[in-house]
């Protein structure tokens, strides 16, 4: 039963919390959201983490990737989340591009999803390769998830959203980055995507927690995109996901209710209008009648010419 409660429902989440909640075996929640109302409802069912996923490029700006999200689209979105969250940790994606060139261009826009977005720290895709701006963003007072296994980011390079790190090679690749990540001074981890065993292990071996998302229950939290736990994906759904709810099919049967009674007179109705006192009606009738007076027969000339 304690493993279902939040380590502690009326404290906010900060980042050393989850090193608590690996060291009590509790699992940790996280789950994307892009905007202030659904920020404010994952808040209140008590997750512990808010990721503001690059995920937003596809799942609420249409793109087919993540690459085309801008550091703009990220520090817009989070301090949005941010309006809304009064208890979770607040996590904001570094986009494609803002951390790859220099780890100065990544400090700058760190410090960007921090200072203007409010995010109480940041998350980066990669493995060793990215352990030197992990260190400079930690060492500057940044706190960073680090990402490794899938990484959206290179999916050009990667051929597909496919489990990664399946051999004994790969599989041995992907332990040095996540030790490389927890040494360079990450607090947490996202495993996308790699087989169940080997997140079990990797958690196992590192003191930092694991958070998977298409990496088995053996991780010491999970992670889920809001829009395909509640069929707002539309008919793609990830084979890690599971649907919670159809907010979709909702969504169409309430729109589709609203056109129909605008369509037949039933909206507005009554309790949806407002009436004007009727002496201020009539006063205005009558202040109309005499502009018209003087001014329509002008109009009604100038619409015949
Ligand atoms: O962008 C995102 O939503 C993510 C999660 C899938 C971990 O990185």
């Amino acid at each position: 039963m304690s493993a279902m409660v939040p380590i502690d429902p009326t404290r906010t989440v900060k980042t050393t919390t989850l090193r608590a909640c690996k060291a009590a075996a509790r699992p940790i929640v996280a789950i994307t959201a892009y905007d202030t109302p659904s920020a404010r409802i994952v808040d209140e069912a008590g997750v512990d983490v808010i990721l503001v996923g690059d995920s937003l490029g596809m799942t609420v700006l249409g793109f087919d990737s993540t690459l085309p999200v801008t550091l703009e689209d990220m520090v817009r979105h989070t301090a949005a989340v941010v309006r809304g969250t009064k208890r979770a940790l607040v996590v904001a994606d570094m986009p494609f591009m803002s951390f790859q060139v220099t780890a100065e261009d990544a400090l700058r826009a760190a410090g960007r999803l921090l200072a203007e977005g409010g995010a109480a720290a940041v998350k980066l895709e990669g493995g060793t390769h990215v352990a030197p701006t992990v260190s400079k963003l930690v060492q500057s007072g940044i706190p960073v998830m680090g990402h490794a296994g899938l990484t959206p980011q290179s999916v050009h390079q990667l051929g597909g959203y496919k489990t990664q790190a399946r051999d004994a090679e790969a599989a041995t690749v992907l332990l040095d980055d996540c030790a490389a990540l927890e040494e360079a001074g990450a607090f947490a981890l996202v495993l996308e995507c790699i087989p169940a065993e080997l997140a079990e292990m990797a958690s196992e071996q590192l003191a930092i927690p694991t958070i998977g998302i298409g990496a088995g229950a053996g991780c010491d939290g999970q992670v889920q995109v809001l829009h395909d736990l509640l069929g707002l994906g539309g008919e793609f759904m990830p084979g890690h996901a599971k649907r919670y709810a159809d907010v979709g099919a909702l969504i169409h049967e309430a729109v589709a209710a609203y056109s129909d009674e605008v369509r037949d007179g039933g909206f507005p109705a009554e309790e949806q209008t407002t009436h004007m006192d009727p002496s201020e009606l009539e006063s205005v009738r009558s202040r109309q009648a005499r502009r018209l007076g003087s001014l329509g027969h002008i109009g009604r000339t100038n619409r015949k010419a």
